[in-house]
């Protein structure tokens, strides 16, 4: 639970319902603002920006990439709700103000993760690459495939999205293993945690899925001495990197070193250090490359809207928030 978090809401005692403030730009309002306004009837709705109109007396702040101008505007919000998953939009920005922040956790969030990991898994123990290939030059040329239950994969990452992926790879029969900050327990697959637990876990690794968060201890985190590490004398060859947590987590000039050199068989990447990735960025130009534009989990705006205006509920119930984001943790 994040250290600023009111053991009683501030709010439960005012008379006037709080405001909804919306930073979300870049997004089409067309498509939220009226599901917002049913969700949330009879509460103002405003769209605020780092500058210009004045803010609501008193609001929560709906954001993703807001603008960390925003963040040294008064009055502050009561609470700041991430209109994704992530929060180092948020952390990054500024500070923001010392007001509790949260976070989506939505089982339609995570389901479209899980089909993202499966879906390349898949993909790359199937080599779809290779397929493709033999299309353009017509060759109807086969290949010996490892099976999935010959193939571990490993989730550096085995929070909400890290776990659902788990589950949905172990129902195709892949063996897999999880690194985390802490040890969890409970968890129904082999889990390493810290960095002392580190090595341990990747020399088991053919198949690496990143779903970590971008926090001060992991952004870099993963290198070409990192990837150097993976298995790749078992039956499914040299390893696969797959990515799809946060970019920065990824020192990218020793992922581009390890795709070239045949440290990393092929990688699918849908985040990047740069974000839309630059045309002259060189990963474009790999075969063995699949690039997605951020969009491994885009949830519906419905899902999102409701686990806002359930957060927003518990907050006025005083109840305790159901994803706080610990800052002192960054995720
Ligand atoms: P959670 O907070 O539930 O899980 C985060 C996991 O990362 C936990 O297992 C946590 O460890 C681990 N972790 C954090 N810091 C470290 C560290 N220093 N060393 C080792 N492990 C660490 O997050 P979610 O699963 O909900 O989401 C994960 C990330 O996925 C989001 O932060 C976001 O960046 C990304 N994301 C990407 C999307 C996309 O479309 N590409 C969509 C949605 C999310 P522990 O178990 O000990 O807490
Ligand atoms: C998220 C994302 O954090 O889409 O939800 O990246």
């Amino acid at each position: 639970m994040s250290p600023v978090e009111p053991s009683v809401s501030p709010v439960c005692a005012m008379q006037e319902r709080p405001a909804i403030a919306v930073a979300l730009p870049g997004w089409d309002l067309e498509q939220w603002l009226p599901r917002l306004r049913n969700a949330a009837p009879g509460r103002e709705i405003a769209v605020v920006t780092a500058r210009g109109d004045p803010l609501p007396e008193r609001y929560y702040l709906f954001c993703w990439k807001p603008d960390p101008a925003l963040f040294r505007r008064t009055p502050v919000p009561l609470l700041i709700l991430s209109g994704g998953a992530g929060v180092d939009h948020i952390l990054n920005s500024g500070p923001p103000p010392a007001v509790p922040i949260t976070r989506i956790v939505a089982p339609d969030l995570t389901r479209r993760m899980v089909e993202y990991v499966v879906l390349h898994c898949l993909y790359h123990l199937r080599r779809m690459d290779e397929a493709a290939a033999n299309k353009q030059e017509m060759q109807w040329r086969s290949r010996e495939f490892a099976a999935a239950r010959e193939v571990t994969v490993g989730l550096m990452g085995v929070g909400e999205m890290g776990r659902a992926s788990a589950i949905g790879l172990m129902a195709l029969g892949f063996n897999v293993i999880g690194w985390g900050r802490s040890h969890r327990t409970g968890l129904p697959f082999r889990s390493y945690a810290g960095r002392d637990e580190l090595d341990a876990f990747l020399v088991q690794s053919e198949i690496l899925v990143s779903l970590l968060p971008s926090t001060p201890e992991t952004r870099g985190l993963i290198d070409s001495k990192l990837l150097q590490r993976l298995r790749r004398d078992g039956k499914f060859g040299a390893p696969v990197f797959i990515s799809a947590g946060r970019g920065d987590t990824v020192d990218e000039t020793g992922l581009l070193r390890a795709l070239q050199d045949g440290t990393i068989r092929a990688a699918s990447l849908d985040v990047f250090v740069a974000e839309p990735l630059p045309p002259d960025n060189p990963f474009w130009a790999l075969a063995n490359v699949v690039i997605t534009p951020h969009n491994a989990a885009d949830s519906h705006p419905d899902a999102i809207i409701n686990a806002i205006i359930a957060e927003i509920a518990r907050f006025e119930a005083g109840e305790p928030l159901l994803n706080p984001v610990d800052r002192t943790r960054g995720y």
